[in-house]
């Protein structure tokens, strides 16, 4: 007999839970991709997606993963042989440096380990020492997923003019997109990458790159920038395949607009954001409280400034991580994420770690709920765990 029968929750960071509103608008015959409603439902899309990001700038879509928008980001900010600096605070950070040197960027890591936030002194320190202005963009994930450390995007912005130096600021909201705020015009951002599969409630298959006036001039011609990259006429293009370089993700287009409407129309950016500081703030108290009573429990990051509002990760003590998202699964229906970058998977300890998300689609009761089974998990598989874990969990979502 298992538990897990009924409507499953996937709990990871993407791809998040799609709405069946937003499946239900996929759900169509092809349309005329020449004239008419699609057209107009893409001009109403692409408004959105600089409302969502907060910017009146400029947006290219495209037909790809987050890896491929790092790639799109990549091809239009720099040439060959320009300079990058890196901050990074998990995997992804990593990650986007890795895409970047490989197309040939010269790339600086300022690695902040796994748990920690950007040290804006050794930013500062990196700027300072590149009197030449030799750094075309600094480049940050908001909320790097496999840590769950986010950046303080405004902070970082004072700091580069403070300095004085003249880079662009290029952030990964792939994660946080739709979750965590994001102000991009207000907060100085010059480049913006997200993806469909998080916050935006969308499966998996657009990626979308925003990008300002500054970094558009700054960008023209560069040795990167292939024909289907090119973000200029993807947000330019007078003709409709412009938009795309080529036919359009129709469908993705449908469920797409379907979800912004929810998100903007509906339930209301700030509410929306509200919403995900709220759920987080209440898979936090649960962990303080299961780590009262055994140490080897505990959230990845420390300080609650910089823990993202989409996505927890955690530490339980190895094998009990592995164990319990196992349980969580097959006895209650429940996915939770893997520990991502904490450890190799050949490392015992890889098991030690899980992330639960809280993005996009969620909602008190699956937040609720996936704490509850863990709990249910914890004590069937006999993981030490201090108590009054759902308690102080409910008493955050009940605002007391
Ligand atoms: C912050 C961040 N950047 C980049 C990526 C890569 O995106 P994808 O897996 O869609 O290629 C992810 C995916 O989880 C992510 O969370």
């Amino acid at each position: 007999m298992s538990l897990a029968n009924g409507r499953p929750y996937l709990a990871i960071p993407g791809p998040s839970v799609v709405p069946d509103r937003v499946l239900n608008a996929m759900h169509r015959a092809a349309p005329n991709i020449y004239e008419g409603p699609l057209h107009d439902m893409t001009r109403g899309v692409i408004a959105d997606l600089k409302t969502v990001a907060g910017t009146s700038g400029n947006v290219a879509i495209y037909i790809v993963n987050g890896h491929g928008a790092w790639e799109a980001a990549n091809a239009n900010l720099f040439s060959r042989g320009d300079k990058a600096l890196v901050l990074a605070t998990g995997r992804f950070g990593i990650g986007w440096a890795a895409s970047a040197e490989r197309m040939g960027v010269s790339v600086d890591v300022l690695d902040f380990g796994k748990s920690s936030p950007v040290d804006l002194d050794r930013v500062e320190a990196a700027l300072r020492a590149d009197a030449a202005h030799r750094i075309k963009a600094v480049l940050v994930t908001h909320v790097d997923t496999a840590s769950s450390v986010k950046a303080d995007i405004p902070a970082l912005r004072a700091l580069m003019e403070a300095v004085g130096h003249p880079a662009l600021l290029a952030v990964d909201a792939i994660a946080a997109m739709g979750c965590d705020e994001m102000r991009m015009d207000d907060w100085g951002v010059d480049v913006l990458v997200a993806a469909s599969q998080k916050g935006l409630m969308t499966p998996p298959g657009l990626g979308f790159v925003w990008f300002s006036e500054r970094a558009k001039d700054r960008c023209r011609g560069g040795d990167l920038c292939t024909p289907y990259w090119d973000w200029l006429p993807r947000a330019e293009g007078t003709e409709f395949w412009q938009l795309f370089c080529g036919t359009a993700p129709t469908h993705h287009l449908f469920g797409l607009a379907e979800a912004l409407t929810m998100i903007l129309r509906e339930e209301g950016l700030p509410s929306v954001w509200a919403r995900h500081a709220t759920l987080a703030r209440a898979v936090w108290a649960a962990f303080d409280a299961w780590g009262a009573g055994n140490p080897q429990i505990a959230l990845n990051v420390a300080d609650p400034a910089f823990r993202g509002h989409s996505v927890t990760a955690a530490r339980l003590g190895a094998p009990h991580a592995t164990a319990l998202r196992r349980w969580t699964e097959a006895e209650a229906g429940v996915t939770l994420g893997i520990g991502l970058g904490m450890a190799e998977p050949a490392d015992p300890a890889y098991h030690g770690f899980l992330r639960v998300a809280h993005m996009g689609h969620v909602n008190a009761h699956m937040t609720l709920g996936a704490l509850a089974v863990m709990e249910a998990g914890m004590k069937a598989l006999g993981v030490p765990h201090g108590a009054g874990a759902l308690e102080a969990a409910a008493k955050v979502i009940a605002g007391v």
